[in-house]
């Protein structure tokens, strides 16, 4: 009965509040304590900023980590210190936030698009090398909703056409790939602390690398272009002020108290929810099993097939399931390369070889991903009792039997 639906006024079938943030009274206290230091900024990066990375690489297994505004300036730093040139070419998947693709225009490089793998979501490894060509610099693996890369295949492909890997680990701060912390495989992994995030500040980010030369070069790059013993007004690089405050690292210290304990009670709700969907004809999970130890479930992802729905469009089918009570929304509703920044080439400033044509770019997995098939569920949806799971595949099965006849 499409009346009984939420959107049409019927009952929520989960009638409850997703909280994100969370956080109690040392969240507060710690951030209280910055306030009255008076110390807010941290032109040194020393003191409590250090010690924060320096936790965050030993919980990533990585020698050095690197605090900055945001994780699209994690990736920039990244690449820029890696020695890309203008004009380099650098692999990346279309299925990922826009900042993948605009960091590497910013820096005068060429996104070269290479489709995703239908059951993962994540880069196909099969498709890269035939993308490589002379202009290739690095490939820029995005770990998406928490899932990792097939690392392994991506770092030999690399090693052998002599590319930089850095991992965009933005949704995967705790996931693992074979009991490696993600970010900490490639020659960098980049972080994003941003609200939405697993671990957030409002805003932030982090590099993490073990290469101490590459560690150097982003260090001066977030610091105005300042090198190790050198002068205050003495700038080296072209770079920015792109550091972190004490009081975000404050936040971040507590909130990452909770990180190990959040990110094993999303995974093992992923799991559930993964077996309780597999039981539904037209909804598949994203598959799982290709190395990734841990998944972080920064979003859950699964795929529609709306000819189980009487034909119900994905877009349709995400509101009445939102309408339902369950935090979900139909994810990206195009790739990155359909964006009027491609399209278009309003590159602003930076400059792009003229050949370059993203009109002519196709990549149909990604498209189906985008026009038909994901439909996300968000990180704090992941938090809570297995019930809720239940409820989320109860909210499925009762929108499907509204649109049909079909009874599972
Ligand atoms: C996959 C991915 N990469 C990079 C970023 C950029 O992070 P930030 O928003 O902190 O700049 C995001 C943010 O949403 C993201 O989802």
């Amino acid at each position: 009965m499409k009346s009984s639906l939420a959107i049409n006024g019927g009952p929520k079938t989960i009638d409850k509040s997703f909280d994100w943030p969370i956080f109690d009274e040392t969240d507060v206290s710690s951030v209280l304590e910055v306030v009255r230091s008076g110390k807010w900024g941290n032109p040194d990066c020393a003191g409590i900023v250090k010690s924060f990375e320096d936790d965050f690489a030993a919980f990533c297994g990585a020698k050095y980590a690197l605090t900055c505004v945001n994780g699209s300036v994690a990736l920039r730093l990244a690449l820029i210190a890696s020695g890309v040139r203008p004009g380099d070419e650098v692999i990346i998947p279309p299925y990922t936030f826009i900042a993948t693709s605009s960091i590497v225009l910013e820096a005068n490089c060429v996104p070269v698009f290479v489709d995703i793998d239908p059951d993962t979501y994540n880069l196909d490894p099969d498709k890269i090398e035939a993308a490589i060509t002379k202009r290739t610099k690095a490939i820029i693996p995005v770990h998406f909703a928490g899932q990792s890369c097939e690392m392994d295949r991506i770092v030999e492909i690399a090693r052998k056409h002599k590319l930089t890997v850095i991992e965009d680990a933005c949704h995967g701060h705790g996931a693992e790939y074979k009991g490696r912390k993600l970010g900490s495989i490639g020659d960098a992994g980049c972080f994003s602390f941003q609200s939405s995030k697993n671990l957030n500040s409002g805003e932030g980010g982090m590099v993490i690398t073990n290469d101490e030369k590459l560690y150097d070069m982003m260090n001066s790059l977030r610091n105005v272009g300042r090198v190790k013993d050198g002068q205050w007004y003495e700038h080296h690089y072209l770079g920015c002020n792109y550091r972190i405050t004490q009081l975000q690292v404050a936040l971040l210290s507590t909130q990452m108290k909770r990180l190990a304990e959040q990110t094993a009670r999303r995974h093992e709700n992923g799991t559930y929810l993964n077996k309780l969907l597999s039981g539904i004809k037209g909804i598949r999970p994203l598959e799982r099993g290709r190395g990734e130890t841990i998944h972080s479930y920064h979003i859950y992802i699964f795929r529609y097939d709306k000819a189980y729905f009487n034909n119900l469009p994905k877009a349709e089918f995400a509101k009445m399931l939102a309408a339902e009570g369950v935090p979900c929304f139909m994810g990206y509703p195009q790739p990155l390369y359909k964006q009027p920044l491609f399209q278009k080439k309003n590159f602003m400033c930076y400059a792009i070889p003229e050949h370059v044509d993203y009109t002519k770019v196709h990549c149909p997995v990604t498209e189906k991903a985008c026009y038909e098939e994901a439909v996300w569920i968000l990180q704090h949806g992941m938090l809570g009792p297995k019930s809720d799971m239940e409820k989320y595949a109860e909210a499925i099965l009762k929108i499907q039997k509204a649109f049909t006849s079909f009874h599972p």
